[in-house]
């Protein structure tokens, strides 16, 4: 299973941020009901939702930032944080989880050093749990930039990190 890899633009600065989320707001009519797909349409552009954009849509909305920011941290679609260099999304489905997705999951993050948050600390990685990515006979499943391996130990994932 290959998906193809996704880059974002993100060097763009405050300001043209900024005017590309308001561009993003007047694509939607009702605007106080559509905070998730206008969160979702930001991620898009951006690959995260950057903290700046959360005011500048609460201020063109009237939706309090409390509450937009309420909505990203609750759902696991979205990201705060730039994505690293690599994605690496490791399946939490049923099987996978069964199987021992958690040790994997825990097993990338000591490797990768990271403590808090998804991404390592040099930009390289970013780990995400993730729900069945649909080849559950291969439990336990991870992707790296879209690449499906299965069939993985903790000592083989993190094998598969240290090759990158
Ligand atoms: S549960 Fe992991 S691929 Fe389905």
């Amino acid at each position: 299973m290959a998906i193809e890899k996704v880059t974002f633009d993100v060097k763009l600065d405050d300001d043209q941020m900024l005017q590309k989320v308001e561009e993003i707001v007047t694509r939607f009519e009702t605007k106080r009901g559509a905070a998730i797909p206008i969160l979702q349409s930001i991620q898009t552009e951006f690959g995260y939702v950057p903290k700046p954009s959360l005011k500048k849509v609460s201020s063109l909305t009237g939706i309090p930032a409390s509450d937009l920011f309420s909505i990203v941290t609750f759902y696991a679609q979205f990201r705060l944080q730039p994505i690293g260099d690599n994605l690496i999304q490791v399946c939490h489905g049923t099987a996978c989880h069964l199987a021992g997705a958690e040790e994997i999951t825990g097993a990338l993050l000591r490797a990768a050093k990271i403590q808090e948050g998804n991404t390592s600390p040099d930009g390289k990685f970013t780990i995400e749990k993730v729900a069945c990515l649909g080849c559950c006979s291969l439990a336990p499943v991870l992707t790296i930039n879209g690449e499906a391996f299965g069939k993985l130990t903790p000592e083989s994932a993190v094998r598969l990190l240290k090759k990158i």
